[in-house]
């Protein structure tokens, strides 16, 4: 059955990652993967998530399943953190949760739902967008489109091409937007953008999904929810993919989950249902562990006071590297503006270098980041910025 199969190219991330650890120079540099880095160039177990993954284990006392939708405490906690505690679609009980897999199992459950609803619903996403949506999104045969959003020429949103592409949408045609952080380009709406989108998605139909994997990573926990908040607040159909692989550091405990808001609760009660029994048929059961530890740093005060400082804390230090760079950037390479890095969000910047450049970096200076010049900011470290302005000067200059 299987000998006609034939090998997959690998995905050019693992073949980076592959390079980068065969890699023995000292001053090697990982700008590649898509993880939080601290100073010392670890990710680690957030305090806050160590604590109450402590007192998780230690209460205990049966590994029994909990339910195909997740477990409800942290759905609700996971949804007054995404859309506030007094939100409209709460107290209206206009809006339900399901516990997924990581962002991504949102994100697949999402266009799940999306095609049992409406087969040829066609799905738009952002040129560029984060690559496995396409996968993700288009996996279970929804058609996808891509609209522009990136300016290479600002390293800002384009957004009336933005606009004037989604202007020409049909209704019912599903629109993909990035929360906050936009990845890879780190190039987010302004508040006044998400207005004047509303107006058009509400003028047209379109029905907003939103993956929002960086909340607090850009301007903060309330600021990178406003997007989310105000769609949610304002239109009869929402979906939300959330992750807590970032902000609560939980990669590897696969925990996220999907919001969706509906224009009356019985349509909100008939979508949960069938959430739910398509997650059924995709993983049964969400894993528990990562969804018991949000919860708990959620719900008591200490720890999700805790955890909101090394939220901020990482935040601050993605912030501070983008200034540095420039301001370094500035000094070694006077010819070119890169001032845009300062001014995106979250730990992508396209660098707006060609495919060779990036590869002369990997060659001569063991700077690495994928072809297309994306670069995890959260990768660099105090003591290497001088080093890796010196070497974008020296690629630049050829
Ligand atoms: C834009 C975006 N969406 C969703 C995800 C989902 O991540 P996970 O499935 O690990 O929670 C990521 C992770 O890199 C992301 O960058």
């Amino acid at each position: 059955m299987f000998e006609r199969l034939e090998t997959v190219i690998p995905d050019p991330i693992l073949g980076l990652m592959a390079a980068f650890r065969a890699d023995t120079d000292p001053r090697k540099v990982d700008l590649g993967v898509g993880v939080y880095r601290d100073e010392r160039g670890e990710t680690p177990v957030l305090r806050a998530v160590r604590e109450a993954e402590g007192a998780v284990l230690a209460q205990q006392t049966t590994k029994s399943y909990v339910a195909a939708s997740g477990n409800a405490a942290f759905n609700e906690a996971i949804e007054r953190l995404v859309l506030g505690d007094q939100h409209e679609a709460r107290l209206t009980a206009r809006v339900r949760t399901v516990q997924a897999p990581g962002g991504c199992g949102a994100l697949r459950l999402g266009a799940e739902l999306i095609r049992a609803a409406s087969p040829d619903a066609v799905v738009h996403v952002s040129t560029p967008t984060w690559a496995n949506h396409v996968p993700l999104l288009s996996g279970c045969g929804l058609r996808l489109e891509r609209y522009p959003y990136f300016d290479p020429a600002t390293g800002g949103v384009q957004f009336g091409d933005m606009m004037a592409g989604l202007e020409r949408l049909p209704a019912r045609s599903v629109v993909l937007l990035h929360a906050s952080c936009h990845n890879p380009t780190g190039a987010d709406l302004s508040q006044d953008e998400w207005r004047e989108l509303l107006a058009l998605v509400q003028g047209r139909g379109l029905v907003p999904f939103i993956d929002m994997a960086y909340q607090g990573l850009g301007e903060g926990l309330e600021a990178d929810a406003f997007g989310v908040r105000l769609f949610c607040a304002e239109l009869p159909e929402v979906l939300c993919a959330v992750s807590c692989s970032k902000n609560f550091g939980l990669y590897r405990e696969r925990t996220g989950a999907l919001h969706i808001v509906n224009e009356t609760t019985k349509a909100a009660d008939a979508a949960f249902s069938q959430l739910v029994r398509l997650a059924r048929g995709i993983w049964s059961m969400p894993p528990d562990h990562g969804a018991a530890i949000v919860h708990r740093v959620l719900t008591e005060a200490a720890l999700r006071a805790a955890w909101s400082e090394e939220v901020d804390a990482m935040r601050g230090r993605i912030q501070g590297l983008r200034h540095e760079v420039v301001r370094l950037l500035r000094e070694h390479c006077p010819q070119r503006d890169f001032s845009f890095i300062a001014a995106q969000r979250g730990m992508f910047s396209y660098l707006g270098i060609t495919s060779a450049q990036v590869q002369a970096l990997r060659a001569r200076h063991h700077v690495y980041m994928t072809d297309d010049s994306r670069m995890n900011v959260a990768g660099l470290r105090r003591e290497n910025l001088e080093y890796f302005a010196r070497a974008i000067a020296q690629v630049l200059a050829g």
